[in-house]
């Protein structure tokens, strides 16, 4: 399970999570007070449009946006509208694209004048979580090795994570085997990790329940009980050592 990528596969991965990256870094500088989230979907389109790569979230399940933004109690999947970014916000934007056949997926989280400390320990628990995650996908470990790391970072800090939503396997779609979520089941299924797997690593950190409900609109997802959420996503290949991440 999971596929070995060649040294050619991976050229071109690197190129889409590149892509992937450069469209993340320069939506995230536009995150301000202000700004409606509907132009931050239009500057993503052109963005997307002028590296020559193409949404790989637009009509995925019928998807009707080229990136999902998240607000606040908002997990993952949210669809831009005309709100607008408020001081205080957290705001959690995921890019997708495809360039010449290949999928970079990558996501991140924005405290838009958060002084919350409590809101500011999420979002470092979340990036810390990611990192835990990436350093334990190496060959020869398992995929729950990947979720076990990012699941004790995160209840280490007293947060939780999301069990509904899970990373994956990517290359020329982005959703491939193995799935890899950010906890531990009883019933994990034991699959190793070998070097030139891709892999899309993404937990999702919740402040309060990991329960999550998705909204009638039928994507956005939401904490069960209203307390904010952060997310953090990066593509990565795995190697003998350290895992070679895509989308930076
Ligand atoms: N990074 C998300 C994922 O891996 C993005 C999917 S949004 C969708 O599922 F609209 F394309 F579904
Ligand atoms: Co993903």
């Amino acid at each position: 399970m999971g596929v070995i990528r060649t040294a050619k596969d991976l050229e071109g991965m690197r190129r889409s999570g590149r892509i992937a990256a450069r469209v993340r870094d320069a939506v995230l500088s536009a995150c301000v007070p202000g700004v409606a989230l509907r132009d931050l979907e239009q500057l993503a389109d052109e963005l997307i449009r002028r590296e020559g790569a193409e949404s790989a979230f637009k009509g995925y399940q019928g998807y009707p946006a080229v990136i999902c933004l998240s607000l606040n109690d908002e997990v993952v999947h949210g669809i831009p509208d005309g709100r607008r970014i408020q001081p205080g916000d957290v705001v959690s934007l995921d890019v997708g694209v495809r360039y010449e056949g290949w999928v970079g997926d990558c996501a991140w989280t924005v405290l838009v004048g958060v002084a919350d400390p409590e809101v500011r320990r999420l979002a470092a628990a979340g990036e810390e979580a990611l990192r835990a995650g990436i350093a334990a996908a190496r060959e020869g470990r398992f995929v729950s090795d990947i979720s076990h790391a990012i699941q004790t970072v995160v209840e280490r800090h007293g947060f939780s994570v999301v069990r509904q939503f899970v990373g994956h396997g990517i290359g020329r779609r982005m959703h491939e085997e193995p799935q890899v979520p950010n906890f531990v089941a009883s019933d994990a299924p034991r699959i190793r990790l070998k070097a030139g797997m891709a892999l899309a690593i993404e937990p999702m950190v919740n402040l309060g329940t990991h329960e999550v409900r998705v909204e009638p609109d039928g994507w956005t997802v939401r904490t069960a009980d209203g307390k904010p959420s952060v997310h953090f996503e990066h593509t990565l290949v795995v190697g003998e050592g350290e895992a070679e991440v895509l989308t930076i």
